[in-house]
């Protein structure tokens, strides 16, 4: 099993896999539109692969934070991991191989909308506490966010503007 950046031909195995684990095919849907826009970054779509199978998949693309100012940020979406592999630390090590992957890169900030019982593990914490916002409806504490670089944060507030193809999609 191991964790490497996304090539081409695991395209068919990461929409497969995102059908799996969300029974449905919207995230697949997104992954698919955001590798062909502006907020892709190949360094961080990572894939769980055992020999040449898709086990599970990780991707980070460019967002805004956009209040009086705007700032650059990343959001996680989606995350899966195939459900027979599930809740056996495969999660932890994607999504840890992709903060250190995102830190490396020089980005400061990264927000997800998820289980709030899940990412607070990993740092994230919510993002209300920043006074910044999701632009989707959502539990308070559904939106989360962790910074990468002590205080990155503390003097932004606004909306988090996604990619495009999270609009069209949901
Ligand atoms: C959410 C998901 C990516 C987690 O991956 P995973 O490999 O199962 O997670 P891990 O084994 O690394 O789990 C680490 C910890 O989180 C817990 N956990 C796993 N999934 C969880 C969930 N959905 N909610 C709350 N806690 C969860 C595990 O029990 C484990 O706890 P522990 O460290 O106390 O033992 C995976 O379950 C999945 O693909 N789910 C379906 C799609 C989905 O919901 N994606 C995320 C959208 S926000």
């Amino acid at each position: 099993m191991i964790v490497r950046q996304e090539q081409p031909e695991d395209k068919e195995g990461i929409f497969e896999l995102n059908a799996l684990a969300f029974g449905q095919e919207d995230e697949g849907q997104i992954v698919d539109k955001i590798r062909t826009g502006e907020n892709y970054i190949p360094e961080l779509s990572l894939v769980l692969a055992h020999e040449d199978k898709i086990m599970g998949h990780i991707l980070f693309s460019k967002a805004k934070i956009k209040g009086e100012q705007e700032h650059e940020t990343l959001v996680l979406a989606p995350m899966a991991i195939t459900p027979t592999f599930q809740k056996r630390g495969m999660g932890s090590l994607l999504l840890r191989e992709g903060l250190r992957t995102a830190e490396k890169m020089g980005f400061e900030s990264i927000f997800v909308l998820g289980h709030p019982e899940y990412y607070p593990k990993f740092g994230f914490k919510k993002a209300s506490d920043w006074n910044i916002k999701c632009p989707f409806e959502a539990p308070d504490n559904a939106f989360m966010a962790i910074e990468l670089v002590e205080g990155a944060l503390s003097n932004k507030e606004g909306v988090v503007e996604y990619d495009e193809a999270f609009q069209e999609t949901s």
